[in-house]
C-alpha cells in the first residue's frame, strides 16, 4: 500500500491545502493529514479544533485520514509506514524552506521521499494567517477556506489573537 503524509500546522486548514490534498490523494492508496502538536509555536486553533475543521472538510475524500503528531515528522511516517511526505509549493519564497526541510528529512530518513506539488494559480498567496487576518478585520473569507473554517473564523472573531 502506497501511504503519504501530508504535515502541517493547518491553524486552520485553507481551500490552498484542501487542493493539494485531493490532488495527492489520486495518487497514493491513502493519505493522512498529520497536524504538528507544537508547544514552542502558539497556534490560534486548539489541536482537537484543527482535526475536527480538517475531518470535516475532508468527509467525501475516502483515502484521507486526519491525525496529530508530536516530535519528528520522519519518526512519525516512519511509525505509519509512510513512503511519502506531501509538501505543497506556492511563491518561489516557500523554496528555501521547503528545500532544507526535504533534505534534512532525507538525512535522517533517506527511504521516505518528499513530493513538492504546485499550488493551484487560485491559491497561490493564500496562507492560514492571512485568511485569520481577513476574518478578523471584518473581510470575506468564502472561497479561500472551506465553510467549516468560516463557521469557525466567525465564532472567534473578536479575539485580539486572531
Ligand atoms: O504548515 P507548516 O507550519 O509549514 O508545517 C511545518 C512542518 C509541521 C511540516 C514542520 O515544521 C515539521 O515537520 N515539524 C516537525 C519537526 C521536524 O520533523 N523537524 C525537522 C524538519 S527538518
Amino acid at each position: 500500500m502506497k501511504l503519504a503524509v501530508y504535515p502541517g500546522s493547518f491553524d486552520p486548514v485553507t481551500n490552498g491545502h484542501l487542493d493539494i490534498l485531493k490532488r495527492a490523494s489520486r495518487h497514493f492508496d491513502k493519505v493522512i493529514v498529520a497536524i504538528l502538536r507544537n508547544p514552542e509555536k502558539k497556534a490560534f486553533f486548539s489541536v482537537e479544533e484543527r482535526v475536527g475543521m480538517l475531518t470535516a472538510a475532508t468527509k467525501s475524500m475516502r483515502n484521507v485520514l486526519v491525525d496529530s503528531f508530536d516530535g519528528l515528522l520522519v519518526h512519525y511516517a516512519k511509525k505509519k509506514g509512510a513512503a511519502a511526505i506531501i509538501r505543497g509549493l506556492r511563491a518561489v519564497s516557500d523554496f528555501d524552506v521547503e528545500f532544507q526541510m526535504a533534505l534534512f528529512n532525507r538525512r535522517m530518513a533517506e527511504n521516505i521521499e518528499t513530493f513538492f506539488m504546485m499550488t493551484d494559480y487560485k491559491y497561490a498567496y493564500l496562507s492560514s494567517s492571512l485568511a485569520k487576518q481577513i476574518a478578523r478585520l471584518g473581510g470575506d473569507v468564502r472561497g479561500l477556506v472551506p465553510p467549516i473554517v468560516e463557521r469557525y473564523l466567525k465564532k472567534k472573531k473578536g479575539r485580539k489573537s486572531l
